[in-house]
């Protein structure tokens, strides 16, 4: 591709087409009363996190104006095959309109199937292009080059396989099946050398990002070193790369190398979740050192974006709102069989806008402001004292689809439990210590998608321990007893959480009928459960707060909002959006 390719007519999105007008308009007039009635016989569809009408799904994004969100996706069936780049927009992130797959595999370099990639707006034009991995079907990964078809076209429906494809080939010693998954590019400071990372596993078997550099987007050189590996993992897929601000409150576009405050996450997917690091990104040296030695796979700190069922996510800058925009695929915990009945497999996370946090050690990751748009019906209550063995129902919900906001207060803290100082596994200390084990301070927290006679329950709750006399937060998430449908995986998943006992400690969840999804101190800790209830489902779902400890807690403040659907549009040949 030559540089006139990149330098085509200024991308302007236009709102005013009709499909905008009506999808706009449309917003105002939500109103949960005139929505459909639940279809009965799929109880596990989500109200307002994305997902496509049918098949199987994961899936990267990025920013245009409009929002675009590109996904893997099978056009056939709900199990993983011809994979595609499905494409949806939206104007807030919530609500979307479904669109003709951007790409299917077509071409000798992506006849098995277009994987995983990255957009990046290429300036000064701020035109979009796509840099994707291609199966060859011959057992090579190769990346792959796709600009718009007619960057006039408000939704940019159409996309063009370049005719240089494949630009980056395994060569040497890259494994041909370990090549995958191109990042958003960013440019140095130079304004001129573009820059890449590739997930990789390297000749030693170890997880690595390689890097690759170039002028034109077209001919790519690679680094003679990696921009980073780990001798504790294995292939690092769908990596991520960008940049955050120390004490910043806005995200900044990957472009944004130097400054002050400025340093870099970099995220890899391995062993079915997502695990970052923070470090320093030096531009000269083509290299990374991640900060205070916490590389991945550390003894006592692994940071991760989800502690549940979460992976190959992505982040995008949003120009329009300033910020940087993190949102992962969340998978199914049932079996093959259950997702070919269902007709589907898979969903978005909440998009989640993360920032660092103010120790500068880890990220904080909070819903985006949009879906407060579909709460509805409100329910609140103060100053409530949960002593020992509290369950009461948090009533006037539609507690299958909801926002719940609640925080706790402790007393003294006399005669917290210890555990031992070697303990730095949360999952399996909240296996050990699940929702029915009593403790000193905890469990206490909320019970959700739970049924009348509490058959079915998920127990989302923290717990106060004590290692080397230094107090510690333990968020879970429990799923042993969400259903009593079998082939499910009643997983348990944990994590820490760096807060302030003198502080209140916070909870926030998002309930979607089988996915909850929830946010622990404000959210520097984030679990994703899915789970398939039998009985409590739609309007025989409850929400709970509880205390299992031996102490009281107080519940300074709960809200509670019942959640409106999102509004799901497929665009017709006219271009006109019908909604569903
Ligand atoms: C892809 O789809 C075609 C057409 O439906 C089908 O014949 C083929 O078996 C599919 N391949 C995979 C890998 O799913
Ligand atoms: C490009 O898109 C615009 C806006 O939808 C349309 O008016 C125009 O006809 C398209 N151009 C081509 C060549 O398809
Ligand atoms: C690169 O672009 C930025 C912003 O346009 C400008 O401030 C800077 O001086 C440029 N750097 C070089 C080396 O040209
Ligand atoms: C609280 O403890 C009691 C007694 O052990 C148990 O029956 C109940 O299920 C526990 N609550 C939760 C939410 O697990």
């Amino acid at each position: 591709m030559e540089r006139s390719v990149i330098r085509v007519v200024l991308l302007h999105i236009i709102l005013t087409s009709y499909g905008v007008r009506s999808v706009r308009g449309s917003y105002k007039h939500r109103n949960i009363q005139e929505e459909e009635q639940p279809n009965q016989e799929q109880p596990y569809r989500t109200g307002f996190h994305f997902q496509p009408p049918k098949n199987w799904i994961n899936g990267p994004m990025y920013y245009n104006g409009v929002y675009h969100l590109f996904y893997q996706y099978n056009p056939y069936a709900a199990i993983w095959g011809n994979i595609s780049w499905a494409h949806s927009v939206s104007y807030n992130l919530i609500d979307w309109i479904h669109l003709e797959p951007a790409m299917i595999p077509s071409e000798p370099y992506d006849i098995g199937g277009c994987w995983s990639g990255s957009v990046t707006i290429l300036p000064p034009e701020e035109n979009p292009v796509i840099l994707y991995t291609g199966d060859t079907f011959s057992g090579q990964q190769v990346q792959n080059l796709a600009t718009p078809k007619n960057l006039s076209d408000p939704f940019l429906v159409e996309w063009v396989k370049s005719p240089h494809n494949p630009l980056m080939v395994p060569y040497d010693d890259i494994d041909p099946n370990f090549f995958r998954d191109p990042t958003t590019a960013w440019r140095k400071s130079d304004n001129k050398t573009w820059c890449v990372i590739v997930g990789n596993q390297d000749s030693d078997g170890f997880g690595a990002a390689i890097l690759y550099t170039s002028d034109d987007f077209v001919s790519w050189r690679r680094s003679d070193k990696p921009l980073h590996f780990s001798g504790k993992t294995k292939m690092w897929e769908c990596p991520d790369f960008y940049p955050v601000i120390n004490g910043g409150k806005n995200g900044v576009d990957t472009s944004v190398i130097n400054g002050v405050g400025v340093m870099h996450v970099l995220k890899a997917s391995f062993n079915d979740h997502d695990y970052y690091v923070i470090g320093n990104y030096d531009e000269n040296r083509d290299g990374f050192s991640v900060l205070d030695d916490v590389d991945f796979m550390d003894d006592e700190v692994q940071l991760r974006y989800d502690y549940g069922v979460f992976y190959a996510s992505k982040t995008f800058y949003d120009e329009a709102k300033k910020r940087r925009v993190l949102w992962g695929w969340v998978m199914e915990a049932d079996s093959q069989s259950d997702d070919v009945g269902k007709g589907w497999s898979g969903l978005q996370s909440m998009p989640r806008s993360i920032l660092l946090d103010t120790n500068g050690k880890q990220l904080i990751q909070w819903p985006i402001e949009e879906v407060e748009e579909l709460r509805g019906k409100k329910v609140a209550l103060e100053n409530k004292e949960l002593t020992s063995g509290t369950l009461f129902e948090i009533s006037g919900l539609t507690a299958s689809q909801a926002d719940v906001e609640v925080s706790f207060r402790l007393p003294n803290l006399e005669g917290v439990d210890s555990i031992d100082e070697k303990s730095f596994d949360p999952q399996l200390l909240c296996r050990q210590m699940d929702a029915s084990v009593k403790g000193v301070f905890g469990p206490f927290g909320l019970l959700v998608l739970a049924s009348e006679d509490l058959t079915e329950k998920t127990a989302v709750f923290f717990r106060i321990l004590k290692r080397n006399e230094k107090y510690v937060v333990l968020m879970c998430s429990d799923q042993s007893r969400s259903s009593i449908k079998t082939h499910v995986k009643d997983a348990i998943f944990g994590s820490f959480l760096d807060v302030d006992l003198n502080q209140e400690i916070s909870l926030r969840t998002l309930i979607d009928h089988s996915i909850v999804e929830s946010f622990g101190g404000k959210g520097k800790s984030c679990i994703t459960a899915r789970v398939y209830p039998k009985l409590a489902v739609f309007e025989n779902s409850h929400v709970y707060a509880f205390n299992n400890g031996t102490t009281s807690v107080t519940i300074p403040r709960l809200s509670g909002w019942s959640m409106k659907k999102a509004q799901i549009a497929e665009l017709d040949k006219r271009r006109k959006p019908t909604f569903t």
